[in-house]
């Protein structure tokens, strides 16, 4: 078990990259399944959860090629196991996704549901209610859905609400259905639009990717794709935030403002200067940061993943604001932490929190309990005055590549150490 060592308070500044989005990869390399032809990935972020997901193809019988950095091909020829082990999905949600491209491919998969987490009790049903809709026959006993069709059937799916994985459950389904589906309520991700364009490279016919109706008219096979993954928006925004919260100036190479426009309205509103361009975009800030309130809500609304990182910067803002948390039940596991480091939040019933700004924070030693808690404690390490360790970063891990490389070129003190005993 590691710990980031961070000495604040400290200025981010100079330039850092994006990366590949997590959140894009993992449903891309799912849907290599849906084919017997090699794909190729590239852009792929260097993260714990990609690694997991790697095990669970193999364990499916794909074999995984790493030719360079960020780059994978993955051969499905040989896949002839459709049980996705309860072992691997506890670990990851994104496993679920192997529950569309199996019962397309095969008429078979047998896929743990993933269970709760820290952040929500995250429930799967809605991605079963749209394959039942695709004439799939679903059994849920010992903890796993067990799917079978013949041959799925195009159908219309309205979606009770937006899922991002759901949309991208069954928007993979569909594309080897017999007949056209459409979708509604779906959701408007630009990582649901990353996973149509490589569907689309695939044959698959597939319309409106992008807006809440996607029509897809099913094929009878797939082929490979070459498919480079889309920046990390949320990797960007949690460093442009990083240039706000510490008063510094950095330039997000990669970054597209288009996926980002909720945030850079919230940091322009909380006095931050962005510039945009087609490499990226930056942000810069002399003062401490104005109070704004945000609201987190499906694409394009202020999204769920930022909304910790956002917290930390409100934590140093000069007033007060609100947070509201409306997309997950239990998404502000970070602010017992962040009051450990002498920040004034205010939980109140309903999902939202009342953050009271302060000059500065003070270093502590914090627990990291989410992927988007953990840097959000970061952030707020950088703005505090004296030491800040952030324990559990495995949680970390699964999402930002190399942090602590990154955050030291751009001027942080940072440093990852082995924790003295498990905690
Ligand atoms: C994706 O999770 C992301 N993960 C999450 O990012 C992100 O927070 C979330 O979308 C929302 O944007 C990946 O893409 C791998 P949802 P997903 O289905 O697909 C409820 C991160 O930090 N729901 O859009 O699981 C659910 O409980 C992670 O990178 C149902 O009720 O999110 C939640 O309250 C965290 N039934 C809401 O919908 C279902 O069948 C949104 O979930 C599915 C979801």
């Amino acid at each position: 078990m590691y710990k980031l060592v961070i000495e604040g308070a400290s200025r981010l500044e100079g330039e850092v990259e994006a990366g590949g989005a997590k959140n894009a990869a993992l449903p891309l390399l799912f849907a290599c399944l849906l084919t017997d032809e090699p794909c190729r990935l590239t852009n792929v972020p260097d993260v714990a959860d990609i690694e997991t997901t790697l095990r669970l193809l193999e364990s499916l019988g794909a074999r995984i090629e790493k030719p360079a950095r960020g780059e994978l091909i993955i051969d499905p020829s040989a896949v002839g196991s459709f049980e996705a082990p309860y072992d691997l999905v506890r670990r990851m949600r994104a496993s679920f996704l192997t529950l569309g491209p199996l019962l397309a491919r095969f008429g078979r998969a047998h896929v743990s549901r993933p269970g709760g987490c820290a952040i929500g009790s995250r429930p799967v049903d809605i991605h079963l209610e749209g394959m039942k809709r695709l004439g799939a026959r679903i059994q849920l006993e010992g903890g796993y859905a067990d799917a079978s069709a013949r041959k799925l059937e195009g159908g219309h799916v309205i979606f009770s609400m937006p899922s991002v994985g759901a949309t991208e459950n069954v928007m993979m389904a569909a594309s080897l259905a017999k007949g056209s589906t459409r979708l509604e309520n779906a959701a408007r991700e630009p990582e649901i639009v990353d996973l149509a364009g490589a569907l689309i490279k695939m044959g698959a016919k597939i319309r409106g990717a992008g807006s809440s109706v996607i029509e897809i008219d099913g094929v009878e096979r797939l082929r490979g794709m070459d498919h480079a993954v889309i920046a990390d928006r949320i990797v960007a925004g949690t460093f442009l935030i990083g240039a706000a919260l510490t008063r510094g100036d950095v330039f997000v190479r990669g970054a597209r403002a288009e996926h980002l426009e909720s945030l850079l309205d919230a940091l322009t509103l909380a006095g931050c200067r962005i510039d945009v361009d087609a490499d990226g975009v930056r942000a810069r800030s002399g003062a401490r940061p104005c109070p704004v309130g945000i609201v987190t809500a499906p694409f394009p609304g202020f999204p769920t993943d930022l909304q910790a990182q956002w917290m930390s910067l409100m934590c140093v803002a000069d007033g007060r604001s609100e947070v509201h948390e409306r997309i997950f039940e239990n998404r502000f596991m970070h602010v017992e932490e962040l009051a450990r480091m002498g920040a004034d939040i205010r939980l109140q019933p309903g999902g939202h929190a009342v953050v009271t700004g302060k000059d500065l924070l003070s270093g502590a030693p914090v627990m990291a309990t989410d992927l988007r808690a953990s840097v959000c404690l970061v952030l707020a390490g950088l703005a505090a005055e004296g030491v800040t360790e952030v324990l559990r970063i495995y949680h970390l891990d699964r999402g930002y590549e190399h942090i602590e490389e990154k955050l030291t070129g751009l001027g942080a003190v940072v440093r990852r150490e082995p924790m003295e005993s498990e905690v």
